[in-house]
């Protein structure tokens, strides 16, 4: 068998999370293969919600495994945070939720740096979630890093020099903590993370495909945060990307089967950085008020704007998409003209290429769509579709070159309209 991947197209938050949980039956394990709590994947059904952070969203299907990859960076304080709110609403994971002993840890240390060096950068500052994901991230490609696996041999050790190896760095910066307050917290989490199974996540997946049997890699942040071809420096430190998965989880290219691509119907992004279609209006602040578009970690307001069919396309290309998946439809209901860029216009010339440096200046142009105007969240099946959203699907297809299968017209699991026709 091959592995599927499900990742973002756009600067996250696009519904990775609802869409896993609802693919999930048709999967034996869900894996989780780059980023950490930086991500905040929502999950709504039976009127409940949940977010996740660094569980993959398969957790909340029967009996199926998830398994957190080797590509994750793992804070073990928010992972026990989030082991006890699901443990609390009912759901035991410690069978059913296996670790990369490879995947490596955020100390108490990771999230100050991370703060120290935005607050160093002033008003370039990337607006990170702040949670130590840049110099987790840092220490792991320069060789300093500490993994999950490291806790069953001479821990302390290891730990110690890592951490006055930050203390060097942070003397340098004017940030105020309490690291033993910090650590107590942090070794807490050490100990619930020990209640659960550390395996050789590359050796589990690829002899979970031998036999047969089927694996949905799950993506975090999106493809415009990618650390190579996302809008740097204002990107994540991992890659986002399809190949993210065979690094993540040690799968060979060739074992890649379908690519799903998540985008919203219009696009959104949290923190600084480029976004040619963002609005400054009230077509814009609807859109943050219909879709409530506030984070689901820091609760920060979501900038908000038009689809972007150049940065898609670009998208498409890095992961090599297969099918296309559409969130938040149901948010443009009430807009009596929809807006797509098609093409960006750099130094007074039209372009449909994606620029090496979007900070350069990239000034949208639009094509405008007629509103489909109707109340789509109680839809049932593609049938129902009025006729503009038909065409607002026809025109993506056409521009994108990859079918859109799946339509998402609320947060619900229920709310999840697949399509049939080719
Ligand atoms: P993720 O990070 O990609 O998993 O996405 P987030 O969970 O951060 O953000 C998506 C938000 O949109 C969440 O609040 C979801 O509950 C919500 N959502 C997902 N799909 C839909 C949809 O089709 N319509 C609406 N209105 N909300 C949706
Ligand atoms: P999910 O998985 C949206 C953004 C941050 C910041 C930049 C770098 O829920 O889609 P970091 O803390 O990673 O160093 O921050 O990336 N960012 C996200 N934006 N959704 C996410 O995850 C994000 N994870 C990071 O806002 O701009
Ligand atoms: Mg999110």
């Amino acid at each position: 068998m091959k592995i599927d991947v499900l990742l973002g197209l756009q600067w996250g938050d696009e519904g990775k999370g609802k869409v896993v949980d609802v693919l999930t039956p048709s999967y034996d394990v869900i894996s989780r293969f780059q980023g950490g709590p930086n991500a905040g994947h929502t999950l709504e059904f039976e009127g409940r919600k949940f977010v996740l952070r660094s569980i993959p969203s398969g957790i909340f299907q029967g009996d199926k495994i998830n398994v957190i990859g080797n590509g994750v960076v793992l804070d073990p304080a928010l992972f026990k945070e989030e082991v006890e709110s699901l443990e609390k609403s009912g759901h035991t994971l410690t069978d059913r939720l296996r670790i990369s002993k490879k995947a490596h840890l955020i100390l108490p240390t990771h999230r100050l740096l991370d703060m120290a060096y935005e607050s160093a950068k002033g008003s370039g500052k990337i607006g990170t979630t702040g949670k130590g994901i840049g110099p987790t991230y840092t220490d792991k490609v320069s060789r300093n890093g500490l993994r999950v696996g490291d806790l069953l041999h001479n821990f302390d050790e290891k730990y110690k020099a890592a951490i006055n190896r930050h203390l060097d760095i942070l003397k340098h910066y004017q940030i105020e903590f309490d690291l033993p307050a910090l650590e107590k917290v942090w070794f807490e989490g050490i100990e619930k993370l020990k209640e659960f199974q550390f395996i050789d996540s590359e050796h589990f997946i690829n002899d979970t495909l031998k036999s047969g049997k089927k694996v949905l890699a799950e993506g975090a942040q999106g493809t415009m945060l990618d650390i190579d071809f996302g809008s740097y420096p204002f990107v994540t430190s991992s890659n986002t990307i399809c190949a993210g998965a065979c690094t993540g989880l040690g799968v060979a290219p060739n074992k890649i089967g379908d690519v799903y691509g998540i985008f919203k119907a219009y696009c959104t992004r949290v923190g600084s950085g480029p976004f040619p279609t963002e609005l400054f209006d009230h077509d814009g602040d609807e859109m943050r008020r219909i879709g409530f578009e506030f984070g689901s970690v820091t609760g920060r307001p979501r900038r908000c704007g038009w689809i972007d069919l150049v940065a898609l396309r670009y998208a498409i290309m890095i992961n090599g998409v297969t099918q296309l998946i559409m969130m938040k439809a149901d948010v443009l209901d009430s807009f009596e003209t929809i807006k797509a860029c098609v093409a960006y216009k750099i130094d007074g010339a039209e372009t449909e290429e994606f620029p090496f440096d979007l900070n350069d200046g990239a000034e949208p142009v639009f094509v405008e769509l007629p509103g489909w105007k109707t109340d789509l969240t109680s839809i049932k099946s593609e049938d129902e579709f009025p006729e503009e959203l038909n065409s607002y699907l026809d025109f993506l297809e056409e521009e994108l070159g990859v079918p859109v299968k799946i339509v998402s017209v609320g947060p619900d699991r229920e709310q999840t309209i697949i399509r049939h026709q080719d």
